[in-house]
């Protein structure tokens, strides 16, 4: 495999382009690309023969690993709906967070694919950070009070009804690095359908605005954070458990279309933040 470059102006991540549209991705040694995600945290596979389907890319992803299923199977269509129920399906901003969070197990992997792609103008972004060099970088002191942080977090939607609870600053489950886990608050005058309920305990009340303010702008500082720009055809491969990620809004009836499949750590990693739920409601 040749060398990876990193994407455009991000801090992290990792980039390998197809020499030519014919090119396979099924062609590609799959481990070695495990060990890219894992070293470089997002790995972007771009210019590759496209998926036909869903159902091809679900294949593709069995490569990966054990795909974790969900009630409407292995691949979620993220599309804008035309009554969007939840902010997932709606066109706003999706706040910074870790899928699987309110699930029984959380992915390694997420694989997104992109089907159709906004118009260059009209946002759609998805935003990662990769929390382990935030906090490496991180001042003591700011530090510390992170450290001191839960969060409680509790959500309703179609496919779970569940409580998480998580330490900000918590350990990755397999190497044991510092990462963050955190949902960032919307604030409350912000139009977001379906708001999930969020709580911090451990940072003093007076000393929560300060807490919010410092670790949102520096997870989402230039270096940190990585607003992948979607190309019709794109692969993105993220490390669930060192990364979050989130969306940045776009332009209403845009062609956004993205695919997104994840895949099981080896063994899986049962979440070590949910205390009830996880299943869909009245299931
Ligand atoms: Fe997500």
């Amino acid at each position: 495999m040749q060398t990876p470059a990193r994407p455009p102006l991000a801090g992290f991540g990792a980039v390998l382009e197809a020499a030519s549209p014919e090119k396979r991705l099924e062609d590609l040694p799959v481990a070695e690309l495990r060990e890219l995600v894992r070293d470089h945290h997002l790995l972007l596979l771009r210019g590759f023969s496209p998926f036909a389907d869903a159902h091809e890319l679900a294949a593709y992803c069995t490569l990966w690993g054990e795909i974790s299923m969900w009630p409407f199977g292995a691949v979620l269509e993220l599309t804008e709906h035309e009554n969007p129920g939840d902010h997932i399906f709606d066109h706003r901003h999706v706040p910074l967070h870790w899928d699987g969070m309110y699930r029984p197990q959380v992915p390694e992997f997420q694989l997104f694919h992109c089907v159709s792609a906004p118009g260059e103008d009209q946002g759609g972004g998805t935003v990662f950070s990769q929390t382990s060099a935030v906090l490496r970088d991180a001042d003591a002191g700011t530090r510390a009070l992170w450290e001191r942080a839960r969060g409680t977090y509790r959500r309703k939607m179609e496919f779970y009804e569940s409580t998480a609870v998580s330490p900000v600053v918590t350990a990755h489950p397999v190497t044991g690095e510092p990462v963050i886990r955190y949902n960032e608050p919307v604030a409350a005058d912000d139009e977001f359908i379906n708001h999930p309920d969020l709580e911090f305990d451990g940072v003093p009340e007076a000393r929560l605005e300060e807490f919010h303010r410092t670790l949102s702008s520096a997870l989402r500082a230039p270096g940190y954070a990585y607003t992948h720009k979607w190309r019709t055809g794109d692969l993105v491969v993220a490390d669930n458990y060192t990364l979050l990620h989130g969306r940045e809004a776009f332009t209403s009836r845009a062609p956004r279309h993205l695919r997104r499949v994840h895949v099981l750590g080896d063994p899986p990693l049962e979440n070590p933040a949910l205390r009830a739920g996880g299943r869909p409601p009245g299931s």
